[in-house]
């Protein structure tokens, strides 16, 4: 492989692509968000355009994933206008080897969770670096919280255990304004034990509106790697 190649890139994108195959003619898709989720959306949109793939309505989990969508010519629906997902795609911070995961690297966790959680398939798409023996150990745990309820949110999660830090803009002034204009916690945790618990105990928290721990949601877990010099795709 030459210098110039980013190999996260690749991994990314071969990922990306493979989940995208997966899908069939005639489903709803929940479009996930993030880096690698955008590979898979453009490559669904090439499955549409030649002709592969036919008839695909797709849910996004953000303002991004509606941009992408529309621009690659996925048709768009809200969920309101349909009554089930048949397969979602989705990137992650962390995976760990229960299959569950960290979201919220680009803020759209809250979205990301309504949409993943309806999908009759959940399919996760992610570059080797993101799997780990427990959460927690390399990404902080984002939580989105309604501004009004930022000190009280903070004080909370610290009683939890956790070093809470308001996300900042980047090439923006100021904090990180979510899609549905709240701010984001980005919250360290020395050791997530129980995640299924920690994810209910920080959502009980008056103010918080989602977490990103995905505990059980995951289907397949789709692993991008190099090996040997070359791209492949494994199902973990
Ligand atoms: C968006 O908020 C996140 O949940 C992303 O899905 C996650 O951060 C993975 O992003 P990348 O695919 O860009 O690594």
């Amino acid at each position: 492989m030459s210098q110039e190649v980013d190999p996260v890139k690749v991994m990314k994108q071969e990922v990306g692509k493979a989940a995208a195959s997966r899908v069939k003619s005639n489903s709803i898709v929940g479009l996930g968000t993030g880096s690698t989720s955008a590979y898979a959306i453009e490559y669904l949109g090439d499955r549409l355009k030649s002709g592969e793939l036919e008839n695909i309505i797709g849910i996004p989990t953000s303002f991004q994933s509606e941009v992408l969508a529309k621009k690659y010519g996925i048709p768009l629906a809200t969920l309101d206008a349909i009554d089930h997902i048949d397969v979602a795609i989705d990137g992650a911070d962390e995976v760990d080897p229960q299959k569950n995961l960290i979201k919220g690297g680009g803020a759209a966790h809250t979205r990301e969770k309504v949409v993943d959680s309806l999908a009759e398939l959940f399919i996760v798409v992610v570059d080797s670096n993101k799997l780990v023996d427990q959460l927690g150990s390399t990404f902080l745990l984002p939580v989105e919280v309604i501004p009004m309820a930022l000190a009280p949110v903070t004080r909370a999660l610290e009683k939890l255990g956790g070093v809470p830090e308001l996300r900042m803009g980047i090439r923006k002034d100021g904090p990180v304004v979510t899609d549905q204009g709240n701010l984001v916690l980005d919250v360290k945790f020395t050791k997530i034990e129980d995640a299924a618990q920690l994810e209910q105990k920080i959502n009980n928290i008056p103010g918080v509106l989602e977490n990103g721990l995905f505990v059980g949601l995951a289907d397949i877990i789709l692993v991008g790697e190099i090996k040997d010099g070359k791209p492949t795709v494994r199902e973990f």
